[in-house]
């Protein structure tokens, strides 16, 4: 039997984590074979409810589940954690920007930072997935300054799971054909879905799409589908989200196959003229649990206009948060 992996899930009883546990212990994460042991979190007037999440997880009767506990405590949940889900904040509702979310949700990030720092195991992978991801990264990480920079990650894989999927969609090819798609700096309506680099079934998909569909249609439509969804839905995206969560995670453990690249927020080491530190979306190599931002990508004028924008939006974020970074 192999030693369990904890996992700290913050925001346990929410709707996002409803769709992202169960998955858990039935080893879509870690595969069939690696038991888990699952530190819930939430804010204390929402633990009863979590441990009716607890209760059906018990119910499931799952054979990787070593042990559930619930917390309203940080610290507590996140002692000796492996892998840490920070999804525990507000969602917007229609309407909204994902940077209105900021005062209501940055807060939450420097507390958890703290707790992190204090209590996780040193070799922590943290995925923060609470709105505006890449500034309550951002924050986690200044909050967590005896932890490795590159211990931090914000998510944007939903976008690059979308931006795969309308790909495909529109050249009537498989999901699995699509590969090389890039989503550049901020999980926001700046972000950058990048398809120079990528390819469908052999073909580079920009031949394949076409410029015109690419860049009046394609673009936006990733750039916006998080409204889009709650406009339709009438909620913020869960299951995609949770799914999405699910993927950087594995991919950030067990790697990616030579060659092949994903889209993850992390801490800019200057790469591509982007400034050191912010957490910025890049396209990253994955091996032995390590990311990589990949190198020496041709950026054309195109590109390098929308790669600055939202770089600059991230600033205007960092600016706003200010006093939360030590
Ligand atoms: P939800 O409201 O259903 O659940 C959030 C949960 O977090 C609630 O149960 C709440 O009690 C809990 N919470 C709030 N503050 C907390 C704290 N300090 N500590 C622990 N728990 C706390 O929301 P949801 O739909 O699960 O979404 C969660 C977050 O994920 C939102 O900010 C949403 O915008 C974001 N999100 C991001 C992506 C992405 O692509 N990065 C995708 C989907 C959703
Ligand atoms: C998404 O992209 O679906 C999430 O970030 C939720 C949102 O507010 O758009």
């Amino acid at each position: 039997m192999k030693t369990p992996v904890k996992i700290a899930v913050s925001g346990a009883a929410g709707q996002i984590s409803y769709a992202l546990l169960f998955r858990i212990i039935a080893g879509d994460l870690l595969g069939p074979d690696q038991p888990v042991s699952l530190s819930l979190l939430e804010v204390p007037q929402a633990v009863g409810n979590l441990e009716g999440v607890a209760m059906e997880l018990a119910d499931c009767a799952a054979p990787l589940l070593q042990d559930v506990s619930c917390h309203s405590d940080p610290e507590r949940a996140f002692e000796g954690a492996d892998l840490v889900f920070l999804v525990g904040a507000q969602p917007r509702g229609p309407g909204m920007e994902r940077r209105d979310l900021m005062e209501v949700n940055a807060g939450i990030f420097s507390v958890q930072g703290r707790a992190l720092n204090a209590a996780a195991r040193r070799t922590v992978k943290v995925l923060v997935v609470g709105n505006p991801v890449n500034t309550n990264a951002l924050i986690t990480r200044a909050n967590a300054p005896d932890l490795p920079p590159e211990n931090f990650a914000a998510m944007t894989r939903l976008d690059h799971n979308r931006a795969v999927s309308q790909l495909a969609a529109r050249t009537g090819r498989r999901i699995r054909e699509v590969e090389g798609v890039i989503i550049w700096g901020n999980h926001s309506t700046t972000q950058y879905p990048d398809i120079r680099h990528a390819t469908i079934g052999g073909q580079p998909a920009l031949e394949l799409v076409g410029h015109a569909w690419y860049e009046q249609t394609f673009i936006g439509t990733i750039q916006h589908r998080g409204a889009e969804v709650i406009r339709v839905r009438g909620k913020s995206s869960a299951a995609s989200g949770a799914n999405a969560a699910l993927e950087h995670m594995r991919d950030w453990v067990f790697g990616l196959p030579a060659g092949r690249w994903t889209s993850m927020a992390v801490c800019s080491d200057g790469s591509y003229g982007i400034e050191p530190g912010l957490m910025f979306s890049y396209p990253v190599e994955i091996r032995e649990g390590r990311w990589r931002i990949v190198q020496g990508l041709a950026i054309d004028d195109f590109s390098r206009e929308r790669i600055r924008a939202s770089e600059g939006e991230i600033l205007r974020e960092r600016d706003m948060v200010r006093h939360l970074l030590p």
